[in-house]
This record gives C-alpha cells, sequence and structure tokens, in this order.
C-alpha cells in the first residue's frame, strides 16, 4: 500500500527501499533471456527502425534521467540524441530532422510544461511521440502515441527517488531496443545488456547495504552550506540529479559541474569549507577523474568519493570514501545514484527538514 509508510519514517526512504522490486517490475515482460522485447511498446514496433533522431523533453528529476539516456543512445543506437527542458522547448522555433522519435520522461504525466511540450511536437512533424511515464491513467500517456510504463507504483515524497532509476530501466530498454531494431547491436551484445540489465535489482539492494555507513557520512556534511558535484560523462547528469536532491530536501546550496569543468571556474570556489562528491566511473575516464580529484585535494576541500573497490580510492585524510557495488559500465549511473539518494536523505533528517514535503516545492508541477 503506497500511503502506508510502514517501517520507515518518510515515504522517501520507504521509496528508495522499493528500487530493487520495483526495478523488477520495470523489467517485467520487457526482455527475454536474451533479448528486449519491442512488444513493450505496442503492437507495432516497426517505428523503431524508423528513427533516424532523437529529441527527448522533460523537467526536474525526469530531465536528468533524459541526459543519461543522450550518452546510451548515441553509444548504443549510433543516433543523434538532444535532450531539453520542456519550459525551454515549449517556447522555442525548432528545428526538426527527418525521422525524429519525440520522448517525453514524466512520474506523473501532469507537468504543465511537458505536456505543453508535447502538443507543441505534434504539429512539428516528429516521427512519433513516446512517453516513458508513471502513470497509466495520465494526460501524458493519453496524449502521446506511443507509451513505456515505469512501474514504479505511487510516488510520494516530493524529491523523486524510485521514478528515477524506473525511467533510467525503461530507456536504457529503450536504447537496446533502438539500437537492436537501426542492427547496431550483435546477438553477443544484446545478450550482454539484458544480463546487466537482469542483475540490476541486486545490485541496487547491494548498494543499499551502504545505508548505515552513509548515515555517518552525512553526519558531517549536515553543517556545510555549500556542495559541490562533479562527474564525467553519464555521471554528469548523476551528479546533477545529486545536488538537485542535496538542494531540494536539505536546503544546502549544491551545483554540479562535468569534472573536466572545474578549472573554467568552480575551483575557484573550492577550499576546507566546500565538500566535492564525485561519482566515480569505472572507465577510462577514472584517470582523469583522479587527476581532477588531486586539484581539489590540493586546495583543502574535503572530497566524498562514491566509487567501487577496484578503483583503487579509499578513505585517508581529506578523502571519504563510500563503496559502490561494481557493475558494467552501462548500470552505473543507476547503481551510483542510489547513494546519493541516501546522502541527501539522511543529511536533510539531521538538518530536520520535512523531508517528505520540502518548502515551496511541489511533487506534480501542473501550472506554469
Ligand atoms: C517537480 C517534482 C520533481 C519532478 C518534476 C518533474 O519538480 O518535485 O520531483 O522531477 O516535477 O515531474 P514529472 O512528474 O514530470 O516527472
Amino acid at each position: 500500500d503506497a500511503t502506508d509508510k510502514g517501517e520507515f519514517r518518510h515515504y522517501m526512504m520507504k521509496e528508495i527501499y522499493e528500487q530493487p522490486a520495483v526495478i523488477s517490475a520495470c523489467l517485467e515482460g520487457r526482455i527475454s533471456h536474451n533479448k528486449v522485447l519491442t512488444s513493450c511498446f505496442g503492437a507495432n514496433s516497426d517505428f523503431l527502425k524508423e528513427i533516424d533522431n532523437v529529441h527527448i523533453v522533460a523537467c526536474g528529476t525526469s530531465y536528468h534521467a533524459g541526459m543519461v539516456a543522450k550518452y546510451w543512445i548515441e553509444d548504443l543506437a549510433n543516433l543523434p540524441c538532444t535532450v531539453e527542458v520542456a519550459s525551454e522547448y515549449r517556447y522555442r522555433k525548432v528545428a526538426v530532422p527527418k525521422n525524429t522519435l519525440f520522448l517525453t520522461l514524466s512520474q506523473s504525466g501532469e507537468t504543465a510544461d511537458t505536456l505543453a511540450a508535447l502538443r507543441k511536437a505534434k504539429e512539428q512533424g516528429y516521427l512519433t511521440t513516446l512517453a516513458i511515464c508513471n502513470v497509466p491513467s495520465s494526460t501524458l500517456v493519453r496524449e502521446s502515441d506511443l507509451t513505456l510504463l515505469t512501474n514504479a507504483g505511487a510516488e510520494i515524497g516530493v524529491a523523486s527517488t524510485k521514478a528515477f532509476t524506473t525511467q533510467l530501466t525503461a530507456l536504457l530498454i529503450t536504447a537496446i531496443a533502438i539500437a537492436d531494431q537501426k542492427g547496431q547491436l550483435s546477438a553477443e551484445q544484446q545478450q550482454n545488456l539484458v544480463n546487466s540489465l537482469r542483475s540490476l535489482p541486486a545490485y541496487i539492494d547491494e548498494a543499499l547495504k551502504e545505508d548505515e555507513y552513509i548515515k555517518q557520512v552525512a553526519d558531517r556534511f549536515a553543517n556545510k552550506h555549500n556542495a559541490l558535484f562533479l562527474g564525467r560523462g553519464p555521471m554528469f547528469p548523476i551528479a546533477l540529479e545529486g545536488s538537485l536532491k542535496l538542494k531540494e530536501i536539505s536546503y544546502i546550496h549544491a551545483e554540479a559541474y562535468p569534472a573536466g569543468e572545474l578549472k573554467h571556474g568552480p575551483l575557484a570556489l573550492v577550499d576546507e569549507d566546500m565538500p566535492i562528491i564525485t561519482m566515480v566511473p569505472h572507465n577510462n575516464m577514472l584517470d582523469k577523474l583522479k587527476s581532477n580529484l588531486q586539484e581539489v585535494a590540493a586546495r583543502g576541500g574535503e572530497l566524498y568519493v562514491f566509487a567501487d573497490q577496484d578503483t583503487e580510492l579509499h578513505n585517508e585524510p581529506g578523502v571519504i570514501f563510500t563503496k559502490v557495488p561494481k557493475v558494467d559500465e552501462i548500470l552505473e549511473p543507476i547503481v551510483h545514484t542510489i547513494p546519493l539518494q541516501l546522502l541527501s536523505y539522511h543529511v536533510a533528517v539531521v538538518k530536520g527538514t520535512d523531508v517528505d514535503q520540502p518548502r515551496n516545492l511541489a511533487k506534480s508541477v501542473t501550472v506554469e
């Protein structure tokens, strides 16, 4: 029952802990033992073969999910993908390349700007419109040509958690389906991706095991007034999402930067009062990111690194290390989201804010 907090003090925490189950629900019926099932897009999935471009439009946390999907779509399907906030899209003249999929992301399906963007898109000659949404009866679902439901169940906490990770799961399914239908994946590649997807709920479970540890990390964090989140590649949108979560519920001013931009401004802010939170990927960017971290350490900044153990990062003076499960690179953005949700939750609890109903914010922004 979504309205019952059960053993949890807040809906947000309950919803964080629901993620292994709802990600399973999101995968259910969408993958076979070796393939993504294109039938999840409806009876006629021919549109997948025709897509030459993808245009993603969304707001808030859903926009961050779209930013991650851009990396997946360009990487797996080799198709250009642009991502934009709906409040910008709706008021500008857009140039739409031939055979572009218009993809909206929304937990509620009622966000005013996203609905306005969809209505505008319908006049722009897109190939088709697809909504990835959590509410089957929503306006967005009714008005889109196609729908992929995220199946996260009702989300009550204003700060989105399980809606985000199920959106990412649905987006990865979509990226694999497009890549497959565009002839970009070998059978073996698709098999590996499907295996990764299937192991996702267990990895999320493992990430949740750091909860008690992250609670202690949060204690040292709660007296800060500012925070800087860094990430590279698909971990940059996760840095953005981590900073959004922190500012939404703990009211700590937080910003996110692609780590490579550090020297172009934010480094000027780094001193012993500025915690730096970094999502460390395990790929060929690891060394570059480590050198960014050294730049920060050299200026006395306190580093909070979230990384798997094989990165050989660890606790040391000035570095607070949090272990994240080692997973296939494609899953890293989803799995790394979990400790950031836990961090912002525990910081908010220490600060005594209204976690589920942060001041000035609404669950669904249905007016402009
Ligand atoms: C509000 C909520 C956010 C959400 C955003 C977009 O700002 O507080 O959590 O990400 O709206 O909502 P949607 O329902 O369209 O995903």
